[in-house]
């Protein structure tokens, strides 16, 4: 193999990690994105640090590394000790009608922080981003942002504590003016830097970002926020939206404004293997919270990735191969119970309990979920909806 080969090989080995890609040859490399992106890993003594102040064990997605990475998170739980609060922002891209787990992972997490911190919250649905990307009529986004907040308040947040907004309809006034001042801080060169437009991008992708980048600014948000200028703002999400809050980080101080701190997780695989996130365009390849529980049984056990050995005999003598092993990775989500999810390591790990045993209890576990939410999603009526976007003060957001 001569030189260039080589190279080209590497490269096909990279891995591609931005908001609108997410793909590698094998399992992602999360070490190597903390090192390319430039953000902190979160460690133990963070973990312990949220237990203390909150008061409250910390999520398991917290406690099994699901959130593994941050910006100034330290900064902002200096801030909360002294007693000074913040806000949390999280948003969803509205590109399919019904969400799969993966799409829940943040919303679930960030139900936790709303509760432990006892903090408001803004969602932002991106329907203007989906239409430009997805090629989605702009009536289309709408209407899909309007079904995707069903399934977020479904989520259980806080009416009293929680502003849900759709850009198509708040984008304006004080949201506006702070789009304006980050477009004139940031260079086309610098977008192409980091986003990766090309000359055959519309222009309309490339004026995008501030729209996702202003919500991590208080005066966005003047029915919310009039006169707290300075409060700070977490935003939890999935870390391929790291791009966008790298450039807001970088434009913050320059217009006034503090840096908004982040907590970023891993993707939820597919259940064919760890190479990216769950695509929302195969419908196989991830399950639905609109999937019934024979639907849940047979995508399990026809497609879940599995690191037990060929053979009956095989696996009693060699176990499971647990690294690949996608039932285990998604019992590590979605199973609560951490003795639980030991023993079933240790026993299928060492060939004690086979696949279709881990498989069986994983169904249930996420038949429980999936019901669940259906249940929660069907109880939310469209004047629940109005009442999340009303444009609205929330006079007791802190308490
Ligand atoms: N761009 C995100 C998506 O496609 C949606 C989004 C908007 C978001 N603002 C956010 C996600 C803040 C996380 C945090 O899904």
């Amino acid at each position: 193999m001569d030189k260039n080969e080589e190279k080209q090989r590497e490269e096909e080995r990279e891995q591609v990690v931005s908001p609108w890609e997410v793909s590698s040859s094998g399992k992602i490399d999360y070490d190597k994105l903390i090192d390319k992106f430039g953000c902190q890993r979160l460690d133990q003594s963070l973990v312990d640090r949220v237990q203390r102040l909150t008061g409250r064990p910390p999520h398991v997605f917290l406690r099994r590394g699901v959130f593994f990475a941050h910006r100034d998170l330290n900064d902002i739980l200096d801030a909360y000790e002294k007693g000074e609060k913040f806000y949390l922002y999280t948003g969803r891209g509205p590109s399919s009608e019904a969400l799969h787990l993966g799409h829940l992972v943040p919303f679930m997490f960030t139900k936790y922080l709303q509760d432990a911190f006892k903090v408001p919250l803004v969602i932002q649905l991106t329907d203007d981003e989906k239409c430009m990307w997805k090629n989605l009529s702009v009536e289309e986004s709408q209407r899909l942002a309007r079904e995707n907040a069903k399934d977020i308040i479904a989520c259980g947040f806080d009416v009293t504590k929680t502003f849900i907004f759709s850009d198509f309809d708040y984008v304006g006034g004080a949201f506006y003016k702070n789009m304006v001042k980050v477009a004139k801080c940031v260079t086309y060169n610098k977008v192409v830097g980091i986003f990766g437009f090309t000359g055959e991008d519309h222009i309309g992708k490339v004026s995008f970002p501030p729209v996702q980048a202003v919500p991590s600014f208080p005066s966005s948000f003047p029915h919310l926020f009039s006169g707290k200028d300075h409060l700070r703002c977490l935003i939890p999400c999935a870390i391929d939206q790291d791009p966008y809050f790298r450039m807001t980080r970088d434009v913050a101080p320059r217009i006034g404004y503090h840096k908004p701190a982040l907590i970023e997780s891993s993707f939820f695989p597919a259940l064919q293997g760890e190479t990216g996130k769950m695509s929302a365009s195969d419908p196989n390849s991830a399950i639905y919270v609109t999937d019934s529980a024979k639907a849940i049984k047979n995508k399990i056990n026809k497609y879940a990735f599995s690191g037990g050995q060929e053979s009956v005999e095989l696996h009693r003598k060699l176990g499971a191969n647990l690294e690949v092993d996608i039932p285990v990775k998604y019992l590590s989500f979605f199973l609560e119970d951490d003795a639980e999810l030991e023993h079933i390591k240790k026993e299928y790990g060492a060939g004690g309990m086979l696949t279709g045993e881990v498989k069986q209890r994983l169904a249930q576990v996420l038949t429980e979920l999936v019901e669940r939410h259906q249940v929660a999603r069907a109880a939310v009526t469209d004047e629940m909806v109005d009442a999340f976007m009303a444009v609205r003060p929330l006079p007791n957001m802190f308490d």
